[in-house]
């Protein structure tokens, strides 16, 4: 059998980026995959007049495609604003990894699912997502 992993992703799981967790974040997520039962969580600091990712760590509980991607997602958030930020997809990651076996889609998923919701949850604290704020009658 073809060993599954490329080059990319023996690098990232052997040498991840950006892993541990950063204290007061201003924004966090913790996403579990119910295919596996493994988790990740992200948590980054964002400078609240541009935007901007300045940090952003994560810890992984979950297989080396998890800690790969997670390492190569938040190296493509780390400098951008959370509206650029927002645009990665898993394929981004996927194409900086060289590729993934399919059967460990749903592994790098889960990363780019806790970008997203840590994201979301910076905007939330923020007052930055319209949609939820309230209705004045
Ligand atoms: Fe185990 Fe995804 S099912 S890493
Ligand atoms: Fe669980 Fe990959 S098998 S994250």
């Amino acid at each position: 059998m073809k060993f599954p992993y490329s080059e990319k992703v023996l690098e990232h799981f052997k040498n991840p980026k950006n892993v541990g967790r950063i204290e007061n974040p201003d924004g966090q997520a913790t996403e579990g995959s119910s295919a596996c039962g493994d988790m990740v969580s992200l948590t980054m600091r964002v400078d609240e007049s541009t935007h901007v990712i300045e940090d952003i760590k994560f810890e992984s509980y979950g297989c080396a495609s998890n800690i790969a991607t997670a390492s190569v997602i938040t190296e493509l958030a780390k400098g951008k604003t959370i509206e650029e930020a927002k645009k990665l997809t898993w394929r981004d990651a996927e194409n900086a990894l060289g590729g993934l076996p399919n059967v460990k889609v749903h592994c790098s998923v889960l990363a780019v699912e806790a970008l997203h919701s840590a994201i979301t949850n910076y905007e939330e604290k923020h007052g930055l997502i319209t949609e939820k704020e309230p209705t004045t009658i």
